[in-house]
């Protein structure tokens, strides 16, 4: 997880830049943040705090190099002294890190054995002073740098700051960096968001890949140590894409930004809906992985290829799926779906599978990002940068993919694409009638616990959404098979619960249905969602039936369920507590 930022350039205003940098890159870890700029004057400036970076701003200064970094804590706790950068003994290394030193604490005792004094409980602090140490052997920064990788182990994205020499040295193993370029000006930073306010000119370094950048210019290195060009590709999205405009937070954009998302996918994307579908026709066994938000589009995917295409496809969550490919073949085809790529507990699984043989398709909204990187081949969601923590239209992205995918593989695609844009529809009828859905909020928002039932594809949106409450809300909402619950989970419903059922029109309605009554026997609340009114609702929120895409309107209303439950409990629903929008670590 973990943020960084780094500058070199002609203009004086670095400290701005990289404050701005972290503050777009805040999503990957809040708990706190840190600075170390090179002033015009020569003084290094260090500024380290715990919390949110929320509207801090740095005192002026000139400066031209720097760099920062917003953590989400693993080793060491919140405090000032954890944060990032961290600095060697000697003040001539500094450090801005994001992964984990998997041997930390072996090199540190070594170090402290020899002299080192640490100032922090954090795995990140090594690399600084065991620079500093190879440099006492060895002036060259390149060989101590080369030296480090070959000690530390983990996945990991670091830039080292030389201030006396006004030099980065950058590598990466697994976490992403991305360069930028704009005449004489260079940026670092792990996501391409923070970088394109400057420059659309980028370059995703890969793993065992090493660059040195000054002001003289950038070199970059391949794993074998050899100088490599460089080829800069130009990003297609702009600016505003990465700012939240008109909208009072990211993630009540990005739910408005899902009608078009979708309906491009719809009318532009067919061609690799198409090739993917002959993937999986041509695969002996197809297996969908993701974790979190991803992984129940997968699950969702499971019944779409079910009933659509007739096709059993298997699913997974990452951070199990390693422990369930023994039997993949080099015909076996997995699909990975993660918004960012860069998820560990579904690239490590899919490393494996890839060490089996198996061809990897990749799903994600990340262009250059590890997994797409990793892959055979490669679907871009083309939802543009999703900042809020919770994921939003990159869950209805997927589905629609995963949807048409499966009206390709039984010759319906045309059908697909008109159901697509029935939910374009209703989704945007959604929007319009946000209002109830907020008044609905303020009504639940005090209960102890809120239930989501559906069955078939409504049971993998059941979970999703309930999964988008407690994202943000911090409610206790679960997701429940509507079968499954009279087999226990009935034991919890008491009078005024909060039950949103999930009844489109299709084999489920009338088994359901038998759900809502049950539980409203009970004293439940029971919200409707359905194209069908029925008086066991107490309240009701019609979708008309958009046959199986009818799970992407109903997922719209629980993401707006949660963004105003979040607002309701006074909560910030772009940066919900402990989470991190992209979790590279395991
Ligand atoms: C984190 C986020 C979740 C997200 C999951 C998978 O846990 O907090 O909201 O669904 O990662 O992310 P991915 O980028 O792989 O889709």
């Amino acid at each position: 997880m973990c943020g960084i930022f780094g500058y070199i350039g002609n203009k004086k205003n670095a400290g701005e830049m990289i404050l701005s940098g972290l503050k777009s890159l805040e999503y990957r870890g809040y708990d706190s943040w840190g600075v170390a700029i090179k002033k015009d004057d020569s003084q290094i400036y260090i500024e380290k705090h715990t919390g949110k970076i929320g509207d801090a701003s740095l005192p002026a200064m000139d400066s031209s190099i720097g760099i920062g970094h917003t953590r989400w804590a693993t080793h060491g706790g919140v405090t000032d002294a954890n944060a990032h950068p961290h600095i060697s003994c000697d003040k001539k290394v500094i450090v801005v890190h994001n992964g984990i030193v998997e041997n930390y604490e072996e090199l540190k005792k070594q170090l402290i054995k020899i002299g080192h004094t640490f100032t922090s409980e954090t795995d990140s602090e090594v690399l600084a002073h065991q620079i500093e140490e190879f440099l006492k052997e060895e002036k060259d920064l390149h060989v101590a740098i080369s030296k480090l990788r070959s000690q530390i182990a983990g996945m990991n994205a670091v830039i080292v700051f030389f201030p006396d020499k006004e030099t980065f040295y950058i590598f990466k193993n697994g976490s992403p960096i991305v360069l930028g370029e704009k005449q004489n000006e260079y940026f670092v930073a792990s996501d391409a968001s923070a970088i394109i306010p400057y420059t659309k000119h980028v370059y995703f370094v890969e793993d065992g890949e090493m660059v040195s950048l000054n002001r003289n210019g950038i070199s970059l290195f391949d794993s074998e140590g050899k100088n490599k060009d460089i080829d800069y590709i130009t990003l297609s999205y702009n600016a505003e894409a990465v700012s939240r405009g008109k909208y009072p937070h990211f993630m009540l954009k990005e739910i408005y930004e899902q009608p078009t998302v979708i309906q491009n996918i719809a009318s532009s994307q067919l061609e690799t809906v198409k090739e993917t579908a002959k993937r999986i026709i041509n695969a002996y066994g197809t297996y969908l992985v993701g974790c979190g938000t991803a992984s129940y589009a997968c699950l969702a995917g499971t019944y779409l290829f079910s009933k659509i295409a007739k096709r059993h496809i298997n699913f997974s969550i990452g951070s199990e799926f390693s422990y369930l490919l023994n039997f993949l073949k080099d015909t076996s085809l997995v699909i990975a779906l993660s918004q960012s790529g860069e998820t560990i507990d579904t690239l490590a699984s899919v490393q494996k599978a890839k060490a089996k043989k198996a061809q990897l398709i990749a799903l994600t909204n990340v262009l250059g990002s590890t997994l797409y990187r990793m892959a055979d081949y490669s679907m871009l969601l083309n939802a543009g940068p999703e900042k809020a923590v919770a994921s939003t239209k990159a869950y209805t992205a997927k589905i629609t993919f995963l949807y048409l995918i499966a009206h390709e593989i039984n010759r319906t695609l045309h059908e697909g694409v008109q159901n697509i844009s029935r939910a374009v529809r209703e989704i945007e009828g959604l929007l319009e009638r946000k209002s109830h859905i907020q008044h609905l909020a303020n009504r639940i928002k005090n209960k102890n616990n809120i239930f989501i039932l559906g069955r078939g594809v409504s049971y993998a949106a059941a979970l999703e959404s309930a999964l988008k409450i407690k994202e943000v809300s911090y409610m206790h909402a679960e997701g429940f098979a509507a079968g499954e619950l009279k087999h226990g989970v009935i034991a919890l419903i008491e009078e005024g619960t909060p039950v949103i059922l999930f009844n489109p029109e299709d084999e489920t309605y009338e088994d359901t249905l038998s759900a809502a009554h049950e539980v409203k026997a009970r004293g439940a609340y029971v919200i409707g969602v359905s194209s069908r009114k029925n008086d066991v609702y107490d309240t009701f929120i019609e979708v008309k039936n958009c046959q199986d895409a009818t799970i992407i309107p109903n997922v719209v209303i629980a993401q707006l369920m949660g963004y105003y439950l979040a607002l309701a409990k006074g909560y910030d629903p772009d940066k919900p507590r402990n989470l991190a929008k992209s979790v590279t670590v395991k």
